[in-house]
């Protein structure tokens, strides 16, 4: 069966016009491989995959989708499918050694990279900080030390120096909520530490460094197009309860009102206070003149939305998983109406210029049969979300394009190479590519439109 992707999207909707950018996101520990070449020293990616039982399946990213050395031809398959622009990431740890002087062997493969994709027409999308911070400023401290926030505007001011003639579009961060709160408190990330005061801090300096990493940009490209990608959540109460719903709405700010006062000028909410850390201590006013740099649009990375109860945890919630509702392979929920809600939610409380889905998408258990993989859930997820951002328009949230998560199968995290996120299924014993039905579905729809 073909799935038409844009049934239920308006004919009149702004998806439908030439403006609307379309394009696939990857981030490099997940597909780069060659961790030990030109250079790259260890992020802390590299060092908690070493550590027995941190990955389901033991694995790494050491080798990942060996993109570092076939990124010819993944650029040839985005522009074969017909997206326009690609969202990847920039490994810090393989352009700026432990000196933090330039390691030019590194920053020669991103000049490779983004040539290509301007040779073929592909609007790059930079992302300065997908989660790869070099090892060895985790062992100073990490973000939470007061001088990797400058660093990090250092190394965001080298990039731009060097790519912001050929670079349009950068986000600072990506997901901070995960390199703070999953990192740091629930410790499913690297580096893996259980200590929601150290979470919270490094929370704060992330934003700094994203302040930071602003204001030095824009002094060097006042026109460059800046921003942040954060992944949002609508949480639900599992009760009525007044316990239960005082839960969702901590939860619900950790996630959102967290990096969007900050972000905006204004102190998060208090019901985020630990009993020795107010956010009113932690946040200074300088701090917020800091992070609070004017933006030219918001990524939201969106997957599924969350139910919580009360508990006696330090957080104050806990998850619940509900019965007899669809779910993609990783477990999560199938729930496009949240997308909708959400970014009407994040417009109205703080208002941008531009929002950008920077990843939507979906795991789902394929299956390669006689070199194709008939993903059918995953074009269905694709179709329904689709139409969320089309309703969520609709009422106004300037949306202005959709990256898919991902464009191949990749190193998933915590869950190792069990989940496939692609559009296009990877083999990893020989490294070959089969586009899914869902990258097949993207291509007529995107080809049939230009
Ligand atoms: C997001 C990450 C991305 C990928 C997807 C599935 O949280 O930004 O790297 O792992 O989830």
């Amino acid at each position: 069966m073909q799935i038409d992707l844009l049934a239920g999207v308006r004919s009149d909707s702004p998806m439908r016009t030439e403006e609307f950018v379309w394009g696939v996101a990857t981030s490099s520990y997940q597909i780069e491989g060659a961790v030990d070449l030109d250079g790259r020293i260890d992020s802390i990616w590299d060092s908690f995959c070493r550590q027995p039982g941190k990955i389901l399946d033991a694995s790494s990213g050491a080798e990942a989708c060996d993109h570092y050395h076939r990124y010819l031809d993944d650029l040839d398959l985005i522009k074969s499918l017909g997206f326009t622009s690609y969202r990847f990431s920039v490994a810090w740890p393989r352009v700026l050694d432990e000196q933090q002087q330039p390691n030019e062997a590194g920053l020669a493969f991103y000049e490779r990279l983004i040539n290509a994709m301007l040779e073929r027409d592909l609007e790059p999308m930079l992302t300065l900080y997908h989660w790869d911070l070099p090892d060895y400023l985790q062992h100073q401290g990490g973000w939470s030390n007061p001088e990797v926030p400058h660093m990090f505007a250092s190394y965001a001011r080298l990039l731009i120096q060097r790519f912001g003639d050929r670079v349009s579009k950068w986000s600072t961060l990506n997901e901070p909520w995960c390199s703070s709160f999953l990192s740091f408190d629930l410790g499913l990330h690297a580096p893996g530490m259980t200590d929601r005061y150290e979470a919270l801090r490094v929370g704060r300096g992330l934003l700094l460094g994203h302040g930071l990493a602003i204001a030095a940009m824009r002094r060097e490209k006042p026109d460059a197009e800046l921003g942040v990608v954060i992944n949002p959540d609508l949480v639900f109460a599992a009760s009525d309860s007044a316990s239960d719903k005082l839960a969702a709405e901590r939860a619900q700010t950790e996630r959102n009102d967290f990096w969007m006062n900050p972000l905006t000028g204004q102190c998060p909410p208090a019901c985020l206070d630990l009993p020795q850390l107010k956010m009113s201590e932690l946040f200074s006013e300088s701090d917020l003149l800091t992070i609070a740099q004017p933006l030219d649009f918001i990524g939201i990375n969106f997957y599924t939305r969350s139910i919580v109860k009360v508990s006696d945890n330090i957080r104050g919630y806990e998850p619940v998983i509900i019965p007899d509702v669809e779910r993609t392979h990783i477990g999560w929920e199938v729930y496009p109406d949240a997308l909708e809600s959400l970014l009407k939610l994040l417009h109205q409380n703080w208002p941008m210029p531009a929002w950008y889905i920077t990843e939507n998408g979906a795991a789902t258990d394929d299956a390669l049969v006689d070199g194709e993989c008939d993903d059918q859930q995953r074009q269905r997820y694709f179709q329904s979300h689709l139409a969320a951002v089309d309703c969520a328009q609709a009422e106004g949230v300037p949306v202005k394009g959709y990256y898919a998560w991902s464009l191949m199968d990749n190193f998933e995290w915590a869950e190792g190479y069990t989940q496939r996120f692609g559009i296009v299924y990877v083999d990893y014993e020989t490294q070959r590519r089969y586009p899914k039905g869902s990258a097949l579905a993207f291509k007529r729809f995107l080809t049939a439109q230009g």
